[in-house]
């Protein structure tokens, strides 16, 4: 039977995250974080990787799983420089916040969010670092913290922001100055265009270009545009669109894109909406030809790229004072403009030197890559070489690889390894925007990054921005370097953001800067060799197939290589390791079942690294009944016992198209005590009167939906499961997890309730129950005490607690009576059940009662229960024959 506190942790202190955690709180900032992470913390926007979460989630987490000794927690104010918190001076305090953390009210803690907090004595773990979110977070905590990731470059920008902390934004403001003046020029050269409005230079912003491809019937040039738009327009004309005419390519203002207009230019009329492309078909305008463009160049075809459109920016008008619809615009490509992209390109192709540090080497093949050589079903997939794009060098143009080696041969130059790899991350973030893989967003007029859809995705229409950087443009190196920067400034003295009243404050800078005491692996988490070491693991494993981070991370991995390799054994090889990623992905003929076993080999180690009075919380993502019991049963046969489960806010942006998971959450587990043999019913009960009790105090007390009380229930019923996993008996077989999980979403989803004979059987298990039993068992639910007591089903006799069984005589008494009534409809399944137990016990005839009463799939049920309960298997046979009782 459940009781308030589990009964199998022993010696172990509950922690705070195993009693509650304040989610409205986290999901509240989380929700600003993630629309304005530069902001919140810029330590994570000095790099991309996947399926990053909030910071903010992290900052809880480490606070409610690492902090349950007041004795070994020190409170600092935010920017007095190390003066004591008022915290700081007394351990009672303390000691009140962490005791006071409770599912109804788990915000006490909370009030140390904003406060610079060190805890002492504590190993944390993160086996899947990722982006390093849960190291950054921890560090800031002051304890000591490893990681893993079997991914290079994970690693490495995990390392860069775990070092920032002790780097000098001084130093690093001296190299990107050395490095502008080594090239930021002659880059910027290559992007200027003739100012529309004067005999004068602008700056390119971004280039628009198309490919086009010769009609295979009349050989006329067909431009790939799937419509005519180029931008929306801006400032006073932000109800009007930029529209490239097809007949003379001026680029001129419409008030619509889907209606008819005439070019002001030559009075060309047409309907921009209606470009050459439909549905991976080219259109020819001259002889209304209609053929697949990717047949035709694998049939051998080649495509070109036009450059047909320029949004500038002219300092020289800006400073005149122009209107801002002069100073930035979009004008029509020249002839000056392509021949300024020739030039560029016969440089490339005479700078020998240069080469070296662009990666012409072959793409490796892979899902992403070309997806039609490997068996199986995801989407997602990809097919770079029908695009032409067999080298990692045929994703750029030759201007843009021009401009980045010049900027990487700057880099090289520099003198501090530290500070060479802080410019090398940002030349490494460049590539997402400055590729030709990338196209612009006609609706919010800017660039797109490569990662938008997590996949390889060469664009018809691309749009190339200006390398080096501009007043106005993104993705830029300057702009990179900025949020690079940012992040460094940040890791010396962070600061935390949060919400009260729904206005959102910052507190003064923190005095412990990110990253003390924190080292960081390269490798497959599976090989680690600590055993009973870490207090804590903290992490975020990866999810089935929702990311193939060795693919992508490829994509940023080649450039990496040639800079880190002398320095970095890890960057060695190739490309990343693959196989020996945890993810689903055909071309590493990886399904489901084996993502399963190998996240289970991942589990197996958690559980060997940690102590056992450890803990484990990661996130996960909610999908179907079947991947939550594959996940509990996972966690349970690698010896864990599940102690909660908290929904958080999902970033849905990082779901690719077509993925079911519909939200995330925050798992708790502990090395797990012995397990104890139950039977289902009676483990039933425990489940229900949980997810009940946990029901009512979570709906009295706080302001959460249905579906976030629901999470909690369930993770509270999922903890009364794992202690008895594999031992849970139902007819006479051992239940799987995925069995329960299938009754516990049942039981949660409907809603179920406990009933005066449900206490009465948990009181039959007990070996000698009391009053106090009965309180405990009825408290949050509908069973009624005195209503039991009227049926006899328990009394009081000089002061000791009697309980109503068969063999009780006051009972059957009380069911005697309602026999002799005659009045067979008014008795219950459980009169009828005792009263034949008590006959057969004497030897007196039931079989006429049973043909007398119907026996019902209650009856049968409920004789099972008893026999569960009691351990009297004669309930088992009273009704005849070896029936079993059939599955409700
Ligand atoms: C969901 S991500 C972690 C994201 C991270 N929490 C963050 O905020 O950026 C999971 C990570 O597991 C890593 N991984 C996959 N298989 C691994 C293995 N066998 N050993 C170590 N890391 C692995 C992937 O490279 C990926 O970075
Ligand atoms: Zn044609
Ligand atoms: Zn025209
Ligand atoms: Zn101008």
């Amino acid at each position: 039977m459940a009781q308030e506190s589990p009964r199998l942790s022993g010696e172990r202190k509950e922690l705070p995250i195993e009693r509650g955690f304040p989610i409205e709180r986290i999901n509240e900032i989380a929700e600003k974080e993630g629309r304005a992470k530069q902001w919140y913390r810029p330590i994570y926007t000095m790099h991309k990787w996947w399926a990053r979460r909030p910071g903010c989630l992290f900052r809880a987490i480490s606070l409610y799983a690492l902090l349950d000794d007041p004795d070994k927690v020190n409170i600092y104010e935010p920017g007095e420089n190390g003066t004591l918190d008022d915290y700081g001076a007394g351990h009672s305090d303390v000691e009140k916040l962490i005791e006071n953390v409770d599912m109804a009210d788990p915000e006490s803690l909370w009030e140390l969010y904003t406060k610079d907090v060190r805890i002492g004595d504590k190993k944390i773990l993160d086996p899947f670092m990722g982006g390093g979110t849960s190291l950054v977070e921890a560090s800031r905590f002051g304890v000591e913290a490893d990681g893993y990731d079997l991914n290079p470059v994970a690693w490495f920008i995990t390392k860069k922001e775990l070092e920032a902390g002790e780097t000098s934004v001084d130093e690093l403001k001296e190299a990107f100055q050395q490095v502008k003046s080594d090239v930021a020029d002659e880059i910027l050269n290559y992007y200027k265009t003739d100012c529309p409005h004067g005999h004068h230079d602008a700056d390119v912003m971004y280039n628009f270009w198309v490919k086009e491809i010769d009609c295979r019937s009349c050989g006329h040039t067909v431009p790939l545009h799937q419509d005519f738009r180029i931008g929306k327009g801006r400032y006073e004309n932000d109800n009007k669109y930029n529209i490239l005419c097809p007949d003379c390519e001026s680029v001129f203002l419409a008030d619509e894109w889907r209606e008819e207009c005439s070019c002001d230019e030559c009075g060309y009329e047409f309907v921009p909406e209606q470009g050459n492309v439909d549905y991976g078909k080219y259109i020819c305008s001259e002889c209304g030809q209609k053929y697949s463009i990717t047949e035709q160049i694998s049939e051998g075809d080649e495509f070109d790229l036009h450059l047909c459109a320029i949004e500038y920016y002219c300092r020289h008008c800006d400073e005149k004072g122009e209107s801002k619809s002069t100073v930035k615009g979009y004008k029509s490509a020249t002839s000056e403009d392509r021949e300024r992209y020739r030039k560029a390109k016969q440089e490339w192709e005479n700078s020998d030197s240069l080469h070296q540090f662009v990666p012409n080497k072959p793409i490796r093949s892979g899902w992403k890559v070309s997806n039609y050589e490997f068996e199986g079903h995801m989407t997602g997939g990809g097919n770079l070489p029908r695009h032409g794009i067999e080298n990692w060098t045929d994703m750029y143009n030759d201007r843009q690889l021009l401009s980045l080696s010049k900027i990487i041969e700057a880099i090289e130059n520099l003198e501090d390894q530290n500070v060479k790899e802080y410019l090398l991350l940002t030349l490494s973030g460049t590539l997402r925007t400055n590729s030709m893989m990338v196209g612009y967003d006609y609706s919010y007029n800017k660039i797109v990054n490569i990662f938008k859809s997590n996949s390889f995705d060469p664009p018809r229409e691309m749009c190339e921005g200006n390398v080096w950087g501009t007043e106005y443009g993104r993705g830029t190196f300057e702009s990179i370097w900025d949020m690079v920067k940012r992040g460094v400034e940040y890791a010396n003295a962070p600061t935390e953001r949060y919400v009260k009243n729904g206005e959102t404050y910052e507190t003064e800078e923190f005095s412990q800067p990110i990253g003390q005491n924190t080292t960081v692996h390269q490798g497959d988490m599976r090989l680690i060799e600590a055993e009973n070491e870490y207090d804590a693991v903290i992490t975020d494993p990866p999810y089935y197939n929702n990311i193939l981070y060795s693919e992508l991370s490829d994509f940023f991995y080649v450039w990496l290589k040639p800079m880190l390799e002398d320095e970095y054994e890890c960057f060695e090889p190739e490309h990343t390791p693959r196989a020996e990623s945890i993810v689903v992905n055909p071309a590493s003929n990886k399904g489901d079942e084996e993502f399963e076993s190998e996240l289970k080999q991942a589990f197996s180690r958690i559980n060997t690294a940690l102590k056992q009075d450890g803990v484990v919380t990661f996130t996960y993502h909610h999908s179907s009944s079947e991947s939550w019991g594959e996940l509990l049963e996972s966690l349970c046969e690698t010896g864990f016992e599940v102690t909660a489960t908290y929904p958080i806010n999902s970033d849905l942006n990082k779901f690719m198209k077509g993925e079911s998971v519909s939200f995330d959450i925050v798992i708790v587990a502990r090395p797990a005590g012995d397990r104890h043999p139950i039977s289902w019913n009676s483990l039933r009960r425990d489940i229900v009167r949980t997810a009940k009790q946990t029901h009512q105090r979570l709906t009295e007390n706080r302001d959460l939906s249905d579906g976030n009380i629901g999470v909690i229930e369930m993770g509270r019923a999922f903890h009364e499961y794992s202690k008895h996993h594999g031992k849970v008996q139902r007819d006479g077989e051992i239940m799987t997890a995925k069995e329960v999980v299938d009754e516990i979403y049942g039981i949660i989803q409907q809603g179920s309730d406990i009933g005066e004979v449900d206490v009465f059987l948990d009181l039959l298990e007990i070996k000698d129950p009391t009053y106090n039993d009965l309180n405990m068992l009825t408290r949050g639910t509908s069973a009624n005490s005195d209503e039991m007591k009227q049926i006899q089903l328990y009394r009081m006799e000089s002061g000791e607690f009697v309980l109503g069984t068969w063999d009780d005589e006051k009972r059957l008494a009380y069911i005697q009576e309602r026999v002799n009534n005659n009045d067979s409809n008014g008795l219950t399944p459980l009169d009828k059940a005792q009263f034949l137990r008590y006959r057969y016990e004497h030897g007196k005839s039931i079989q006429d009662y049973l043909e007398k009463w119907t026996v019902s799939d209650d009856l049968r049920k409920l004789c099972q229960e008893l026999a569960d309960a009691s351990g009297d298997d004669v309930y088992r046979r009273i009704l005849g024959g070896d029936r079993t009782i059939g599955d409700y």
